[in-house]
C-alpha cells in the first residue's frame, strides 16, 4: 500500500529528482565544505544538483556529523525528502562482536539477535539508517577472506543465523528508533567463487544454487529484510547485478521481495569488464531492467538515466518504480517525521560502548570459541599457573576483525591485559611479529617460557589479512609463527595455542604441537576478557565449527553435507586395499576438524533418544526426545545436533544435513531431556526440475555433537 505522502511527492517530482534517488554516493561527497565544486564530484564529472538530489550515502555517521549533512541537504531538497545514510554495521559498531563466522559458532540464533540489535542501537545513536548486513553468503572456501562475514558452510544455520539477524537490527517493523534496516548480501553466491579468488567467476548449476546456497537469503527475506545489495560475480553465466533471472524470477516473483534492491560497490561499472556491457549506458539499461533501484557508486545511473528516459517510457516506469520503493523505505524509517531520528550527542554517548553492550559483546565471544583440542585436560588452567604468554596476537588490540568500521583496536584491551585480571604469575613476550621475526627476540621468548610452568601461544592473522579482498592460496600459519611454536614445543611444557583468525586455517601442525588448541576468531571488544575467562575455566567454551577445517589447502573445497559418490569409502581398512575408491592417496578424505565439532570442559553423553514417532506427514514433524548427561565434575554447555539423511532421491542427497541443533548448559553429574523437531517441508530437496518438495520414502535421522555422529534410527515420510 503507497501511502499518500509517498504518491504525492511522486506527482511532484521530476524524472531527474527521482532518478536522484536511485544514486548513492560515497561520504567524501558530502564532507569538507566545498565538494560541490572540487573534489570527487568534479573527478566524477556531475554537478551539485547530482550532489543534492543523491536519495543516499553511505560512510557517513555520527550524531552532529549526520544532522549537519542532513541539514544542509534538505536545505537544498525542493520536495524536502531526506537523505538517507546507509554503512557497513556488520558485527557491531562501536562495540563490537566477535566476527559473523564466530557468531554462527555459537550455534545460537539469541547470540546473533542480540549482537545485531546492540548494532542497531548504536548506529541508529550514531546516524545511521541502514545496515549492509547480514551477509548470508554460504561459503566453503577458506582461501575466501570474506568467509569471515559469513556464519558458515550449512544452509540450515545460515538461515537460522539470516533471520536471526534481520530481527535483531530491525526489530518488530514498523522501525523505531533504535533500529535500522537491514540489507541482506550478497545476491547472489558470492561466497562461490572459483579457487577462492577474490571477485572470481561464481559458477554452480541453478540445483546446486538452490538446494544449497538460496535459502538463507530466503530466510532473510522472510524475517523481511526491507534491502538487499547485489553481487559482483557473475552467476548461471551472467553477472548478478544485471541477470534478470535472479532478479526478477528469483527475487522479486519467487521470493517476493518487494524492498530496495542495491548494487555493490561499483557493480553497475563492472558489467563492462564483465564483457556483458559495451558501455556505461548499456550498464545502466540493464541493470535497471533487472530492477536494481540503486546505484552504489558507478555514476551510471546519474550520467544515463534521463536520456534513456527521455527516449523510451520503459525507462521511465522503471525510474518510477524505483524512485517509489526508496521512498517507501524513507518512509519505513520515519524520514518524513523526522529526517534526524531523534539524534542528539547525549544518546549517541549513551547509547554507545555501555556496560551492558561490551557484556553482551563478552558473552557473545565467550559463546563462539571452539575448543579444537585439549590433551590430558590442559585446560582450564589453575590462575596461580606460571604462565608464559607468547606470540604476535597476545599483546595487541588487533583482534575486532574485519569490518568494524567505528571499532578501536586502540581502545581495545588486549588478550594480556586481560589474562593479567585472573592470572598472577605470568610473562609476556611476542617472540615474533606476524611475518618478520628476529631470532633474538624469538630465542628470548623461548628462553622466558623456560622458567613458567605453561606456555600460552597466541597465533594468528590481523585483522587487515581478512575480510574483502584478503584471498590466500597458502592458510597455514606464517612460517614464522610455526618456527615460535616449534621452538617452545621443544621445552616439553603444557602447550596451549590460542588462534586468533577470520577464516579455517589449515592448523594440522599447530594441532600436533600444541597439547590445547582454542580457536577464538576475532573475538571483538571484549574478546581478551572472554579469553582470560575460558583459560580459567570460569567459562566453558561452547563454540561449535561452523564451517570445516581442512588438513591442507589441498582438500579444498571440503564440507560435511556432500554427496556419497558412486565409490564412497567405508572409512574401514578395506579402504586401503582398493584403490579405486573417491579419495586420495596422500591425504584422507577426513577433515582436521569437522563441522559441528568443538570440545567442551563437561563430558556429555546422550543416553537415551526416541522418535516420537517413525513416520513423517505434512501434520506430524519429526520429534526427537533425547537425554543428555554432563558426568564431569563441572558445569559444562555442548551443542546437540540432528541431522538426516535420505536415503534414495530423485536428485543425489547429502550424506547427511543439518535439520536442528540445541544447546544445553548442565551442572556436575547433571541431565535433562531435550526435544528437537524437523517440519515435514524442512526435508524437502530441489528435484531436477528445481522446483523444492519434500519425497515420501525411508530416511534416517543422527544425533551427536558434531557432523561425523553416527548414531542413527530409521523413519520415514509420507505425505499423507
Ligand atoms: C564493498 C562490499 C560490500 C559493502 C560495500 C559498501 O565492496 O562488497 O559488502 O557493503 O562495498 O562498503
Amino acid at each position: 500500500m503507497v501511502s499518500k505522502n509517498v504518491q504525492d511527492l511522486m506527482e511532484k517530482m521530476t524524472i531527474q529528482e527521482k532518478i536522484g534517488q536511485l544514486i548513492q554516493l560515497s561520504a567524501d561527497f558530502f564532507q569538507g565544505d566545498n565538494v560541490a565544486i572540487t573534489g570527487p564530484l568534479k573527478e566524477a564529472h556531475l554537478g551539485e544538483a547530482a550532489l543534492y538530489s543523491a536519495g543516499s550515502v553511505l560512510g557517513i555517521s555520527g550524531a552532529q556529523t549526520v544532522r549537519k549533512v542532513q541539514k544542509n541537504y534538505l536545505k537544498h531538497s525542493r520536495l524536502g525528502i531526506p537523505l538517507l545514510f546507509m554503512a557497513d554495521v556488520v558485527h557491531g559498531y562501536k562495540t563490537i562482536f566477535p566476527i559473523p563466522l564466530a557468531l554462527g559458532a555459537s550455534f545460537d540464533p539469541q547470540v546473533m539477535k542480540t549482537a545485531s540489535a546492540t548494532a542497531a542501537k548504536e548506529s541508529a545513536a550514531g546516524g545511521v539508517h541502514v545496515t549492509f548486513a547480514p551477509m548470508v553468503d554460504l561459503v566453503r572456501d577458506p582461501r575466501w577472506g570474506r568467509v569471515m562475514e559469513s556464519t558458515g558452510e550449512d544452509p540450515y544455520l545460515n538461515s537460522v543465523m539470516a533471520k536471526a539477524a534481520v530481527t535483531g537490527f530491525q526489530g518488530t517493523l514498523p522501525l523505531d528508533q533504535n533500529h535500522i534496516a537491514a540489507c541482506v548480501k550478497h545476491f547472489a553466491a558470492y561466497g562461490a567463487p572459483e579457487a577462492g579468488r577474490e571477485y572470481n567467476t561464481v559458477d554452480i548449476s541453478e540445483w546446486r544454487f538452490r538446494e544449497q546456497y538460496l535459502s538463507a537469503y530466503a530466510a532473510a527475506i522472510e524475517a523481511q529484510a526491507l534491502l538487499v545489495m547485489t553481487s559482483f560475480n557473475t552467476l548461471f553465466g551472467v553477472p548478478a547485478t544485471v541477470n534478470q533471472h535472479l532478479m526478477r524470477d528469483i527475487l522479486r516473483d519467487e521470493l517476493q521481495f518487494h524492498g530496495v534492491l542495491i548494487s555493490d560497490w561499483d557493480a553497475i561499472g563492472e558489467i563492462i569488464h564483465h564483457g556483458v556491457a559495451g558501455d556505461l549506458q548499456h550498464a545502466a539499461d540493464l541493470a535497471l531492467k533487472a530492477g536494481v533501484d540503486i546505484d552504489m557508486m558507478s555514476f551510471a545511473y546519474a550520467k544515463y538515466l534521463a536520456k534513456a528516459a527521455s527516449l523510451d517510457p520503459q525507462i521511465e516506469q522503471l525510474i518510477n518504480e524505483s524512485a517509489q520503493r526508496i521512498l517507501i523505505l524513507k518512509e519505513q524509517l520515519g524520514l518524513f517525521t523526522d529526517p534526524y531520528r531523534g539524534l542528539s550527542t547525549e544518546r549517541e554517548t549513551e547509547a554507545t560502548l555501555t556496560t551492558e553492550n561490551l557484556d553482551a559483546a563478552q558473552a557473545a565471544a565467550e559463546q563462539s570459541m571452539v575448543l579444537l583440542k585439549n590433551s590430558h585436560h590442559t585446560l582450564p588452567l589453575n590462575t596461580a599457573t606460571a604462565i608464559s604468554l607468547v606470540g604476535p596476537v597476545a599483546d595487541t588490540g588487533d583482534i575486532l576483525g574485519s569490518w568494524s568500521w567505528q571499532g578501536d583496536p586502540d581502545q581495545t584491551e588486549t588478550i594480556a591485559d586481560a589474562l593479567a585480571k585472573q592470572f598472577s604469575n605470568f610473562t609476556v613476550m611476542p617472540g615474533t611479529q606476524y611475518h618478520h621475526v628476529q631470532f633474538s627476540k624469538l630465542n628470548d621468548a623461548v628462553n622466558a617460557s623456560r622458567q613458567q610452568e605453561t606456555i600460552v601461544a597466541v597465533l594468528g592473522l590481523p585483522a587487515s589479512e581478512s575480510g574483502e579482498a584478503t584471498s590466500m592460496t597458502d592458510i597455514t600459519l606464517p612460517a614464522e609463527q610455526l618456527t615460535l611454536l616449534r621452538g617452545l614445543a621443544q621445552l616439553n611444557k603444557p602447550l596451549v595455542t590460542i588462534v586468533i583468525t577470520g577464516r579455517p586455517l589449515d592448523l594440522t601442525e599447530v594441532d600436533a604441537l600444541s597439547d590445547a588448541v582454542l580457536l577464538a576468531w576475532f573475538p571483538g571488544s571484549r574478546g581478551g576478557a572472554a579469553i582470560a575467562n575460558v583459560l580459567s575455566g570460569r567459562v566453558d567454551p561452547s563454540g561449535r565449527l561452523p564451517m570445516t577445517f581442512p588438513r591442507n589447502i589441498g582438500q579444498v573445497p571440503i564440507y560435511y553435507n556432500a554427496y556419497n559418490t558412486g565409490r564412497p569409502i567405508s572409512g574401514t581398512p578395506a579402504d586401503d586395499e582398493n584403490k579405486y575408491l573417491s579419495k586420495y592417496i596422500d591425504v584422507a578424505n577426513s577433515p582436521l576438524y569437522p563441522f559441528g565439532f568443538g570440545l567442551s570442559y563437561g563430558d556429555f553423553t546422550i543416553t537415551d533418544w526416541t522418535l516420537s514417532q517413525h513416520n513423517v506427514t505434512p501434520d506430524q514433524p519429526l520429534t526427537i526426545q533425547a537425554t543428555i548427561h554432563n558426568s564431569a565434575d563441572h558445569a559444562g554447555t555442548t551443542v546437540v545436533q540432528l541431522y538426516t539423511h535420505q536415503q534414495v532421491g530423485e536428485t543425489v542427497q547429502p550424506v547427511k544435513q543439518l535439520q536442528a541443533f540445541k544447546k544445553v548448559s548442565l551442572g556436575a553429574d547433571q541431565t535433562q531431556t531435550i526435544t528437537l523437531t524437523v517440519p515435514y517441508d524442512q526435508l524437502s530437496t530441489i528435484h531436477s526440475d528445481l522446483h523444492r518438495s519434500t519425497d515420501q520414502g525411508d530416511y534416517t535421522v543422527m544425533l551427536g555433537f558434531d557432523s561425523t555422529c553416527t548414531a542413527s534410527q530409521p523413519f520415514t515420510v509420507a505425505h499423507q
